[in-house]
């Protein structure tokens, strides 16, 4: 819902930096990103391309672990040599030899990948990174969608945390293996616990909300639900620079986007992913999406719409965004006459 919108709340006067590691009360994030996207660490999406295009616009990316280590660290380090910002997924098999190979390329910031984040490897992880590297290599961990969950990663010292089970495009967990939340639910219980978390600690752990975006409207509302960031994986597949293929069927224009979770993606590994069951079942679908074009005119409409509603809503940051918001629950009656309805549309 709009709140007063003040002269002084026009769009060019809007900052969406945010936060992308955690901080003490008073202090400074050691790393701030001027926009709060971040790639899915995905095959399909986060490669070389992706990295330096969305790092040059303010964001960042996660470069996807699924490869061997030498391919990954190659990548962070090319993409380091071109003065941008970079992210890196990694696993909690092989990540002693891996986060060590990242971090000599150069590594600005890790996250640990997993659609269940509340376990003791991630713990592990966490610890190895802080035994090795103290607070210097930031590390976030990750997927959550509670509370209780939310706590373990922030006791075990994550950066940040990531909040989704279930939502992604490509993902069907939930339907093989019935774990998950709807990520509004998700969102709304484990920013509830960072605000405690803050209130008690003084440290301010930025959430991910991860999965599921379809619109620039989705961001709004996550943004507006107290995530500090979104992990976007559909919504940057479609452009030029993701690092998926670009398809013609029927004369129109495709990317190709799969699942980390797909046999598609999974294909890579050298060790078995049966886990300690031994079978192998998918996790994810291997699809075309419609090309987007160059990612630069996307996210800039998308920044615009950002901008906008928070004007609407008297923000002109995004934690006063955040903490202003007012969000109601909607009907179906109102989904429905919130579109174009009633009439033949023509152009728009
Ligand atoms: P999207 O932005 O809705 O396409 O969702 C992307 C997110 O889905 C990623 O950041 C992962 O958290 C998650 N994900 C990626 N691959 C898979 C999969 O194969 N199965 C389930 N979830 C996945």
């Amino acid at each position: 819902m709009p709140n007063l919108t003040r002269r002084d709340c026009m769009p060019q006067n809007v900052s969406l930096s945010t936060p992308l590691v955690k901080f003490r009360r008073g202090e400074k994030a050691a790393i701030e990103i001027g926009l709060p996207f971040v790639s899915a660490m995905m095959q399909s999406v986060s490669g070389e391309k992706m990295a330096v295009a969305l790092s040059d616009l303010g964001g960042v990316s996660f470069i996807y672990c699924s490869q061997t280590i030498e391919d990954q660290a190659k990548m962070v380090a090319s993409i380091k040599k071109q003065g941008a910002i970079v992210g890196a997924g990694v696993n909690t098999r092989d990540y002693e030899q891996r986060i060590w190979a990242l971090v000599n390329a150069g590594v600005d910031v890790l996250c640990i990948d997993s659609s269940d984040g509340f376990s003791e490897w991630q713990s592990d992880v966490i610890a190895f990174v802080r035994k090795n590297f103290g607070d210097k290599v930031k590390i976030g961990a990750g997927n959550v969608v509670e509370a209780e969950g939310f706590r373990y990663l922030a006791d075990a010292g994550a950066d940040f945390v990531k909040v989704g089970i279930g939502g992604g495009s490509i993902c069907i967990t939930r339907e093989q293996k019935g774990i998950g939340r709807g990520q509004a639910s998700a969102l709304i219980e484990v920013v509830a616990a960072r605000d405690e978390y803050f209130a008690k600690t003084g440290v301010y752990i930025p959430l991910c909300s991860d999965g599921g975006i379809v619109t620039a409207k989705d961001i709004i509302i996550a943004l507006a639900m107290g995530a500090d960031f979104v992990m976007l994986g559909r919504y940057l597949a479609r452009y030029e620079e993701s690092a998926s293929e670009k398809v013609v069927v029927d004369g129109k224009e495709f990317k190709e986007y799969w699942g980390e979770g797909s046999a598609r993606a999974q294909n890579w590994q050298r060790y078995d992913s049966g886990g300690t069951s031994g079978m192998k079942f998918v996790e994810g679908v291997d699809s075309y999406i419609p090309y987007g074009g160059k990612i630069a005119d996307g996210l800039g409409v998308t920044v615009a719409k950002i901008k906008s509603t928070m004007c609407n809503c008297g923000s002109l940051d995004l934690p006063s965004f955040t903490r202003d918001a007012r969000l109601v629950v909607v009907s179906d009656a109102s989904l429905k006459e919130g579109g174009a309805h009633n009439l033949i549309e023509r152009a728009r």
